[in-house]
């Protein structure tokens, strides 16, 4: 297939997951993923020396997949992208090792991008389903490393408001998951389990902390000492309330961020709230924020599920608006584990 210009190869490979996808301008022709859950399952979480040799021997077949899918031949591509940071070192080194490598043979320029921009951007592509936002926007990042209020005033222009302090919303899903014997990652099964619980069961602290700053862990020693607590009274505890624990523990932990957008949002007179990583797949803060918008009169945005866990695409479309401003980067780029916006 010949296109004109503007054809990215995307690769990501932050955390546990190898992903390369192609885009052409903005429109996704291909995303592929190789998933690592199997290979932490069995530690109960991710283990970042197994996470980067997973990523040394998918990354090949996960880009000739994403080119195959694409039908696009390697000869045809305009620039390859990689995420730079946030995430693991070991993981990011191979995916922009590959990357500098490739752009290397083809003489191609490089684009490194940010991870956290990348879940954000993602409501950009042009596909059936996305409604881009306009600027400015208050974008707020929901994932098992990140729990982000940004003021984002233009693609690359976003100025961190607040943050978690200690863990971040997706860690406190998996650990708070991990303690009542759900598998890795916890927050997919939390969220199915909640459908039949009740929310108001059980009640946890919700940390008050100034300004846009948040905290998960008060709340999930919170939950771990009354787990405790209850098992030694009933030592079937955690099966016998399964359903009401994770509706009531999904409620608190939602309602921590909710606030904290609600607030954010009223001081910056931002009215539209666009949502990005993981957990932006969780039906409670789906629902959550669906009636604080009726309330508020905000537009939320949601990104389509295929593209809220971590996934290439998005690097690609972040790509296409560094591209566009030739913003490119080079060989000398180092990766970082924590990359300021
Ligand atoms: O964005 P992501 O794929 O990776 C990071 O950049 O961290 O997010 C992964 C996180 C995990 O903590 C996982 O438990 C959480 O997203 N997650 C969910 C749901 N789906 C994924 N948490 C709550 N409810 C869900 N439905
Ligand atoms: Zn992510």
């Amino acid at each position: 297939m010949l296109l004109k210009n503007n054809i990215i190869l995307a690769i990501e490979s932050s955390c546990d997951d190898t992903a390369a996808a192609v885009l052409h301008n903005r429109k996704v022709l291909s995303n592929c993923v190789a998933n690592q859950d199997l290979i932490h399952k069995t530690y109960g979480g991710i283990v970042p020396e197994l996470a980067s040799r997973a990523h040394q021997s998918k990354i090949v077949p996960v880009v000739t997949q994403a080119l195959a899918d694409a039908n696009i031949d390697k000869k045809e591509l305009t620039a390859i992208a990689y995420t730079q940071g946030p995430g693991l070192l070991g993981s990011l080194l191979v995916g922009s090792a590959f990357a500098k490598s490739l752009a290397l043979a083809l003489d191609l320029p490089l684009l490194p991008i940010h991870h956290m921009q990348g879940h954000l951007l993602v409501h950009f592509i042009e596909e059936e389903g996305i409604k881009a936002p306009n600027f400015p926007f208050l974008g707020v990042t929901l994932s098992g490393g990140h729990t982000q209020l940004l003021h984002v005033q233009e693609y690359f222009n976003m100025q961190l408001l607040g943050t978690t302090l200690d863990d971040a919303i997706g860690e406190a899903f998996d650990k708070c998951g991990k303690r009542m014997g759900c598998s890795y990652p916890a927050g997919p099964e939390i969220d199915k389990l909640a459908q039949t619980g009740d929310p108001k069961r059980f009640s946890f602290p919700i940390s008050k902390l100034k300004a846009y700053d948040v905290s998960y862990s008060g709340l999930k020693t919170a939950f771990t000492n009354f787990l405790n607590k209850e098992e030694q009274k009933q030592s079937n505890f955690i099966q016998e309330n399964l359903n009401d624990l994770c509706a009531s523990l999904q409620y608190t932990l939602v309602q921590i961020i909710l606030t904290k957008i609600e607030k954010a949002a009223k001081d910056h007179n931002l009215n539209q709230i666009v949502i990005g990583g993981g957990v932006a797949a969780n039906s409670e803060i789906r629902r959550q924020l669906a009636s604080a918008a009726s309330e508020h009169q905000w537009e939320v945005f949601f990104p389509p599920l295929s593209y809220t866990t971590d996934n290439a695409a998005m690097i690609g479309i972040a790509a296409y608006y560094k591209l566009k401003q030739k913003n490119y980067g080079s060989l000398s780029d180092h990766s970082l584990a924590r990359l300021k916006l």
